[in-house]
């Protein structure tokens, strides 16, 4: 295989384990997940189920009492095309850090995580610029402006040398996508990034993420526990329960044709995409604690279309059920093995 034609990140079997005075914590469970150059690619499942800790995996910023305890995470570097191993990497190298924020940018649900309080928004991202880049100080300014104009922030110019708390909420989530974008990374990390906020907003930054990732080519892992934020944005879908990916799929066809238990009883769960024929049926439970994790299909506490004893006892294989389309649940067991 050509090197470019090669997958921008290829995750297989990572396994995270934490450590801790109360217990063993098993938040990932063999994930696996590919993201190609340019591709935009939803992590969906609901809160506990290793979404958040998959992305500080990819970034190397796992709790202290965390260890990559298998698999590998083969990412492709922007400035020469090298596959680097992000579970074997020295957290703290060069390179790491390097790729962090770099090669990998994320943008966050609350900006003001992203920014500091006491600088002008232009500084900011002035010095995220010149961290990756050799521009002087006004090849650099002009990088801003346009980089706020981007993301459509009305008088980009004017409101460069505002400090975060002057913009309104809206304007502040769009310059800190500017700022991620300022590092000209080739991959974006939006975890839950519209969570907090109403829904009319929300609607619009998801437009401005889309359109931004098209027009840059840019790669995108979007997470998020709402299946209604993925429908629209990105092209494949990663179904997470307890740190596993236990179906994937183009979009339509997860929307279509969920084959997994899981994920039609997430589908059932969203009011926003549960059409007013049907009723809205919450899962019934919660996910278990990733301290004591169930034997067999880690879903089958919940389930209920078990199909016998076998669902407790061992793990079903990750089955082919349609095009590009995975699930691993025992009633496709032999669909393909
Ligand atoms: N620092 C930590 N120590 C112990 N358990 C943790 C820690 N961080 C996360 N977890 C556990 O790991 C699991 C996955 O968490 P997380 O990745 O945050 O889920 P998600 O983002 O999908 O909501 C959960 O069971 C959570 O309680
Ligand atoms: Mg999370």
């Amino acid at each position: 295989m050509a090197m470019r034609d090669g997958p921008l990140i290829d995750v297989v079997d990572l396994s995270v384990v934490i450590d801790r005075d109360e217990g063993v914590v098993r938040p990932l469970n063999g994930v696996s997940f590919r993201i190609a150059q340019g591709q935009a690619v939803g992590i969906v499942g609901e809160s506990g189920c290793g979404k958040t800790m998959t992305s500080n995996a990819l970034l190397r910023i796992l709790p202290p009492a965390a260890e990559i305890t298998s698999g590998q995470m083969r990412y492709r570097r922007k400035s020469d095309e090298q596959i680097v191993d992000l579970a074997t990497i020295d957290a703290d190298s060069d390179e790491m850090r390097q790729i962090r924020g770099g090669d990998i940018s994320m943008i966050f649900q609350e900006p003001m995580t992203a920014f500091s309080p006491v600088h002008s928004v232009h500084n900011q991202i002035a010095e995220m610029i010149q961290l990756h880049s050799d521009m002087d100080d006004d090849a650099a300014r002009r990088r801003v402006v346009e980089l706020l104009d981007l993301v459509g922030i009305p008088d980009p110019e004017g409101r460069a040398d505002d400090y975060p708390f002057q913009l309104s909420g809206g304007m502040r989530q769009r310059a800190m996508i500017a700022m991620a974008l300022a590092s000209n990374p080739r991959l974006l990390i939006a975890d839950e990034p519209t969570t907090a906020l109403d829904v009319t907003v929300q609607a619009r930054v998801l437009k401005l993420i889309q359109r931004l990732q098209r027009e840059l080519g840019l790669a995108l892992m979007l997470i998020t526990h709402d299946l209604g934020v993925i429908a629209h944005t990105v092209e494949y879908v990663y179904v997470m329960y307890l740190g596993q990916v236990v179906e994937e799929g183009p979009v339509a066809e997860i929307f279509d044709h969920p084959a997994h238990p899981y994920t039609q009883a997430l589908l059932h769960s969203i009011p926003s995409l549960t059409s007013k024929a049907d009723r809205l049926e919450p899962i019934e439970g919660s996910v278990p604690s990733a301290y004591a994790l169930p034997t067999g299909c880690p879903f089958h506490t919940r389930c209920t279309q078990k199909v016998g004893d076998v669902c407790h006892q061992q793990m079903p294989g990750h089955a082919e059920v349609g095009p590009g389309h995975r699930a691993s649940c025992f009633i496709h067991e032999g669909a393909d093995g």
